[in-house]
């Protein structure tokens, strides 16, 4: 890695939040707006933030007039889905048998796996993420690629080996014994190396027998610092399959509480259809769910009820859920999120999204103290990005009264264009090339 230079400000429009905005509220007190303020990054770490200039002792950076915000967090996404992200004409389990399945299977090959692993996280962060919650494939190999490559950038990954021993193609299955022997070995060498955790990863309950979920839980409950990942109550027809394998589950969600795999670092991805009693069942456990709107609408899922969940107080974050989600981008995510809620009869602001992509996804996965926000003693990761990238965005930025309407064009019209820069942990790790 190259060294950080040890004391670097940022100059530009800082935005970020002090606490979770209110459902609705356009004018949340908790967004914190410092235009053309400094950012100053000691050793990789935010120190302070100040409105006067530096003195020598700083290297300035002049990003003034850009959009200055935490490095976004995906908390769902596959990396070797790049290969069949955009692939045309079917719902969930079909896409899951014709495309992605067969396309996992070839990671079973050490240089696929790298290749991808490598694409994936350069795609990343020239999206403006920083940080990400990874499901690889069954082969321990792609979980180790996906470390050693989130490794070299200094990125904070959560990712794991994907269970899953039935329902599944040759190539694709593991059987619980090995998993088990897989996953010891790589929580060791990687959970809390640097700025890696590991996450025990079950694709979905219908690919794991229940002696693999129990292994699951067993492996949760021996080391409460791991988290899980996992899919639940994405589609209907796939609901009804989980109901037909464990029929004496309260739900699907029920099928995790029951092995041990709803915990404070559980996070879920989808849970379009829940009931009242699965989102209490969240709320109570600290699980959240990984809200994935453009995959929802591009398979389509359904709408996600993002107001019930957080009526019920259980909390809500972003993600692309590429190759089921159609783009690597946390903006374009956020645009799709509103979008899904305006189907849903709800109005997302600007700043619910935001937050649900930086600090909120931060604190829902314990690591309020790392990323997520400007707090002085959080890592630097930190992006800058053009308010508008083309004439349209930029007449629309010029007409735009007041802070809530121009961060929801921004959100709603931009893209990776509009990325100039991405630093992580103070290192700048993307950099737009000049026109
Ligand atoms: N459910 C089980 N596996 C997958 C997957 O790869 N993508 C999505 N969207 N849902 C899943
Ligand atoms: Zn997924």
């Amino acid at each position: 890695m190259t060294a950080a230079p040890t004391r670097l400000a940022l100059h530009g429009d800082l935005l970020d939040f002090a606490g979770a905005p209110g459902w609705g509220d356009v004018d949340a007190p908790t967004v914190r707006w410092r235009p053309d303020h400094w950012l100053l990054v000691e050793d990789g770490r935010i120190v302070a933030v100040q409105a006067e200039a530096p003195d020598a002792s700083w290297r300035p950076v002049d990003h003034a007039g850009r959009l200055v915000l935490p490095g976004f967090i995906d908390t769902h996404v596959h990396m070797p889905q790049l290969d069949v992200i955009a692939s045309y004409g079917t719902e969930l389990l079909d896409w899951l048998n014709n495309y992605t399945f067969p396309a996992e299977t070839r990671f079973a090959d050490p240089e696929r796996s790298h290749a991808g692993a490598e694409l994936f996280a350069d795609a990343l962060l020239a999206n403006g993420t920083t940080s990400a919650v990874v499901f690889p494939t069954a082969h321990k190999v792609s979980a180790d690629a996906m470390f050693a490559s989130a490794q070299r950038r200094g990125m904070r990954i959560v990712t794991g080996k994907v269970l899953q021993d039935r329902h599944s193609p040759d190539g694709l299955r593991d059987d619980v014994a090995q998993a088990e022997r897989d996953c010891v070995d790589l929580i060791e060498r990687w959970h809390g190396t640097d700025r890696l955790s590991y996450a025990v990863t079950v694709r979905f309950a219908p690919t794991s027998s229940p002696e693999q979920l129990a292994m699951a839980g067993a492996l949760c409950a021996a080391d409460p610092t791991l988290y899980m990942q996992t899919h639940v109550a994405e589609n209907r027809d796939e609901v009804r399959w989980v109901r037909e394998l464990f029929p004496k589950a309260r739900s699907y969600l029920g099928v995790y509480a029951d092995a041990g795999l709803l915990h404070p670092r559980s996070v879920l991805a989808h849970g379009i259809w829940l009931d009242d009693d699965d989102r209490a069942a969240l709320r109570d456990s600290g699980a959240h769910v990984a809200h994935s709107p453009s995959s929802n609408l591009f398979l389509g899922s359904g709408l996600y009820g993002w107001r019930p969940l957080a009526d019920a107080g259980a909390r809500t974050s972003l993600a692309t859920d590429v190759g089921g989600g159609t783009s690597l981008s946390m903006v374009r995510t956020m645009a799709d999120a509103y979008k899904v809620q305006a189907l849903a009869g709800q109005r997302l602001t600007a700043w619910v999204a935001l937050h649900a992509a930086t600090r909120g996804a931060a604190e829902a996965l314990q690591l309020g103290d790392e990323i997520g926000s400007f707090e002085p003693g959080r890592m630097a990761d930190v992006c800058v990005w053009d308010w508008a990238a083309e004439p349209v965005a930029h007449r629309r930025m010029e007409v735009a009264a007041g802070l809530h309407e121009k961060v929801f064009a921004f959100m709603t019209l931009a893209d990776d264009r509009n990325l100039a820069a991405a630093y992580v942990a103070g290192h700048e790790r993307y950099a737009r090339r000049p026109a």
